[in-house]
């Protein structure tokens, strides 16, 4: 049934299971094995690529001069307002297989590109499509308050959710055509404030889903303490969380979802992770895949977690699986290697498993194979 029933050496493995028999038997002597990535934040649902911005802020802009005038988030939105779900579900297929080829074996996977109620739904659906026809593991969030449409105040955008996206998320759910699992929201200064955050993150998790939403990454709004008190299961970004709201989450329970790449790439000041690991909190990574920040590559991620936002490989590979898994609230069957999970893992051809986060750049000469679900979905040539 894709789960590990079994660990130990392998002669004793073979006494205890007698009967159970394999179609692929990998010989990893020499060789490494750790459980599946986990990518706890990704944007992987678009069209229409933004490399000209990178151009800009290469140039100098700042993401939010970016956004101002018109681009970012709704140049994107424009784009997959005007795609078929078609178009987005073969785009999402092959950015999720490369995810996997990098070794990640479970990705939350967000709407947003959308918000309004037709382009957010069409999101949605492929989404639930990705976790029922690929084989990796999908956690999907609705955040369609990623930015405030063109023609709408945050208050008329908040309201709109609030009235129209989350009953008809609701319906979808209840007649079980439709799976999210998160409900998110971009709460910063001039997008959605942290009262309207307040008040959909709250009528999401009324519908059961997870609090796990974007907060103090441009500006320390206060998100974390906020968050905290909803009893978020995560937030993510926090480069400008306050040390009020580091005490919160640590106390609340919430996990930190920190995104190296989005730091790196607008060379924004990184979130203060060792305070937070100090502090108690339970750290994750995510590859913030999206496009303005196009990695999706999760031992990338770990590498520069480790250089920039200064924690150890092990910490790295920590907030990369079992943390990220909880994150998303699965870490009963995701993030490690343990009798009863999913057979989720990553052969790796070195006896040093660092060399998956040292190697910069080179993890895919040093992945061997993906394991997903006992399947072998990926081998290196
Ligand atoms: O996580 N901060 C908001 N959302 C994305 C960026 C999305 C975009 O620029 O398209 C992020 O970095
Ligand atoms: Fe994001």
């Amino acid at each position: 049934d894709g789960c590990i029933v079994d660990i130990g050496l392998d002669s004793d493995v073979r006494r205890r299971n007698p009967d159970v028999t394999a179609d692929d038997v990998i010989d990893a002597s020499g060789k490494s094995i750790i459980p599946g990535l986990v990518d706890a934040h990704t944007h992987p649902v678009w069209a229409g690529d933004r490399v000209h911005e990178f151009a800009m802020k290469l140039a100098g802009a700042t993401y939010m001069d970016v956004h101002k005038a018109g681009g970012g988030i709704h140049y994107t939105v424009d784009h997959t307002q005007k795609a078929s779900g078609q178009e987005l579900f073969s785009s999402l297929r092959s950015r999720l297989e490369a995810m996997r080829r990098a070794g990640s074996t479970l990705v939350e996977c967000k709407s947003g590109y959308g918000l309004d109620l037709e382009t957010e739904m069409k999101m949605l659906e492929v989404i639930d499509r990705a976790r029922h026809e690929l084989s990796i593991g999908v956690s999907s969030t609705y955040c369609g308050a990623h930015a405030v449409p063109k023609n709408k105040t945050a208050e008329e955008a908040t309201n709109d959710i609030l009235d129209q996206h989350i009953p008809e998320i609701h319906r979808r759910v209840e007649d079980g055509t439709l799976r999210v699992d998160n409900i998110d929201v971009f709460c910063e200064r001039g997008v959605f404030n942290v009262d309207q955050s307040r008040l959909i993150l709250t009528a999401g998790k009324a519908l059961g889903m997870n609090v796990n939403f974007h907060g103090d990454e441009l500006h320390p709004t206060g998100s974390a303490e906020m968050g905290a008190e909803l009893g978020a299961l995560a937030i993510s970004h926090l480069e400008e969380i306050s040390d009020k709201g580091i005490d919160a989450m640590s106390t609340a329970g919430s996990v930190g979802v920190v995104l190296p790449t989005t730091a790196y790439i607008l060379r924004l000041r990184p979130p203060p992770v060792r305070n937070m690991i100090d502090a108690g909190m339970a750290v994750a990574l995510g590859s913030d895949f999206n496009p303005n920040a196009y990695c999706l590559a999760m031992p990338m991620v770990m590498h520069l977690a480790c250089v920039l936002l200064h924690i150890s490989m092990p910490e790295a590979l920590n907030a990369a699986t079992i943390n990220a898994a909880h994150a998303l609230g699965v870490s009963d069957m995701h993030g490690s290697l343990e009798v009863g999970k999913y057979g989720n893992l990553v052969i790796l051809d070195s006896d040093k498993w660092e060399n998956l986060i040292y190697m910069f750049g080179c993890f895919q000469d040093v992945i061997q194979h993906v394991v997903y679900k006992g399947n072998i979905v990926h081998s290196r040539n």
